[in-house]
Order: C-alpha cells, then structure tokens, then sequence
C-alpha cells in the first residue's frame, strides 16, 4: 500500500500488512514450543516499543547510542566523501536521531538527495519523514514500513546509495539469520553503492549487563511490552505482572540475551496459535539477543556476504565500530 503524506517529499509504502497473518503466527507458535522458547525480536518494536527504545538510548547505562553518536560527528564526512553517496537508506531507522549526522555530512557536501528509512515500525517512519522533510529543505523522504528480513526488494530506487544499519541492530540476528540478511542487503544493493554496518564490541561484562538492567526500570519496560503485543496480536491471555525483566551475557555466544522469566507455575491461552502454554516458575521466553563482536568476526561477516571493507571508524575505548563496506 502506497500513501503521499501532506507533502510533495513524502512517499510512504506499507508491505507489512500485505503479508498473510497465518505466517506470523506459525513463527509465533514455532518459536514459544522450540527449546529454549522465543518470541520475535522485531515485536518488541510496535509504537509503544519504538518510544521506549528513544528513552532506552538516553539513559547513562546504555552507551552505545552516545557512543555511535560520537563516532558519527567525528567521521559522517569521511564517511560520505568515501561512499560519495546522495541517497541514505537506513535499515532499522527507528528515531534516526544519529542519522542527522550523516543528513548534515551529505547537505555540507552537496548531496542530499534522498532519504529511505525503513522500519518494522509504522508510527516512527510516518513521524520521522514528517519530522526530516521539515528539517531539510529539498530532501525527498520514502520511507519503506516492512520487515528488513523479507522486504528488502522493496527499497526503492534511487541514486547512488549509503545502506546503513546502525544502533548495533546486526546483533539481534543469530549467526544464520544475520549472515543471510547481509547477502540480502548485498543483492539489495548496486556496484558502487556502500553499506555501513554498526557492530557492538565485547567490552567488561559489568558494563554489558547494566546496559540491559538499567536502574530506572525502561529495558525491563520495554521487554514487557512484548506481553502487550502478544495480546493483540494473538490474544495471548498472559499478564505482565506474572513475567520478571532478565538479562545476562552469555560468555560462549558473546552475546547479552534477554528474557522473560515466569515468576509462577502457569498456563498461557493464546486464543488465535490455538495454544496452552504450560509454563514452570522459572522458566523462560527469550525475546532478544544482542551479540558483541570483534573486528575479525564482523569484517567474516561482511566478506561472505560479499562486500570489501574500506574503513572502520572506532571510539577511543572500542566499544563500537562502524565497518564502511563496498558491495563487490
Ligand atoms: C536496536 S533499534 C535501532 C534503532 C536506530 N537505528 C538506532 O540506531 O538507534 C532496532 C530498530 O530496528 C527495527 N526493527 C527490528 N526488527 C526489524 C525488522 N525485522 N524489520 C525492520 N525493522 C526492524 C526496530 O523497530 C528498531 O527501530
């Protein structure tokens, strides 16, 4: 479905709601019987969600977004100068606050021309291109609602493209599922388009999990919100009250996994999987993980998916890199 919002620079498509509910149910469903049980990461992003992930980002424990921000400002010009790019495509946009950076690098340098963002999320890709057309006078905004593991041919064309995939989103993928999305961006994309990837890396374990058990409450907030989904979405009868917040870093993945933790014995209806879930005190439903990397694995990453690495640009304390690739 296409809509032109309010403004001449606005084109939005929504591939989301062409698909068939059946297939998420059956992801739904599949995933809350396998071992360990799990629920889709992106359903923690419905307008709700999306909010509490902007408050995630300003809170002092969770310093990737302060940290990317940072390497942003340092280098967002050598970033365009190298891609020579006039169309940003962001995959997982969400606020794109961090994004202004690189829309400014591209306006300094003479080549805002097109924005894409494109989320899971509909109310934050309306808000946002509404938000960047006001904000940049000639910029064309299309914003893609859809989901970047099967609608990624639905990027619209444009020009010559920067894709990025920024707030360390590749770490909420498994190995199988990330590596597949990245040949995916690959084909997505045209000879001498580049991608920027953002990729969290391990740092003291101390530091990771508080980023995850933040002391005013949000991560717990925003991981219960998946309760809420599963609601609507398949009138699941389970209470936020009956779950408790979890995350840990697992040492053998390198990675921090959240989850909901049932804090009593209980049955689960959900109305639309035809299901009953039986759950014990203490067991749980893993609703994200968030792999932290080294630069070896991720430049692996990037080269079985085809792409040559050009540069990485790193903070101080390498907490974070962002890898500047060139499709092959
Ligand atoms: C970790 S947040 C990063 C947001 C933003 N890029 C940043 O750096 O702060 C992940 C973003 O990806 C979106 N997302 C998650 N799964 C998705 C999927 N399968 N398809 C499209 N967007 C997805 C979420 O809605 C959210 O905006």
């Amino acid at each position: 479905m296409r809509t032109t919002v309010g403004s001449d620079n606005i084109t939005i498509d929504v591939h989301l709601t062409t698909q068939d509910p059946a297939i998420d149910r059956a992801e739904i469903r599949n995933g809350l019987l396998s071992s360990p049980r799990v629920l889709p990461t992106k359903y923690l992003y419905d307008d709700r969600g999306s909010e509490l992930f902007e408050q995630i980002c300003e809170l002092p424990e969770y310093y990737q977004t302060r940290t990317e921000f940072q390497i942003l400002v340092t280098c967002a010009d050598k970033i365009i100068a190298r891609s020579d790019a006039d169309e940003l495509v962001e995959l997982g946009s969400g606020a794109a606050t961090k994004t202004r950076v690189l829309l400014d690098a591209m306006d300094r340098a003479g080549q805002l021309n097109f924005y894409v963002p494109f989320d899971v999320s509909e109310g934050i890709v309306r808000r946002v291109s509404q938000e960047l057309v006001e904000e940049y006078a000639a910029l064309k905004v299309h914003g893609v609602v859809g989901d970047f593991l099967s609608h990624l041919e639905h990027i619209p064309d444009g020009g010559k493209r920067l894709v990025v995939f920024l707030g360390g989103t590749i770490g909420n993928l498994d190995d199988v599922a990330g590596a597949a999305f990245l040949s995916s961006v690959n084909k997505a994309m045209e000879l001498g388009d580049h991608f920027l990837l953002s990729v969290q890396f391990v740092t003291e374990v101390n530091r990771l999990e508080a980023a995850y058990n933040d002391s005013k409450g949000v991560t717990a907030k925003f991981n219960k919100n998946m309760i809420s989904v599963m609601q609507e979405m398949v009138r699941a009868d389970f209470s936020p009250d009956a779950f408790d917040h979890v995350a840990r870093f697992n040492h053998v993945e390198s990675r921090i996994e959240i989850f909901l933790r049932s804090n009593k014995r209980q049955a689960v209806i959900f109305q639309d999987l035809d299901l009953v879930l039986s759950l014990e005190n203490g067991e749980e439903i893993r609703t994200e993980i968030s792999t932290k990397y080294d630069r070896k694995r991720a430049e692996q990453l990037l080269a079985d998916a085809n792409f040559e690495l050009v540069e990485w640009y790193v903070d101080s304390d390498e907490l974070l890199g962002l890898a500047l690739a060139k499709k092959l």
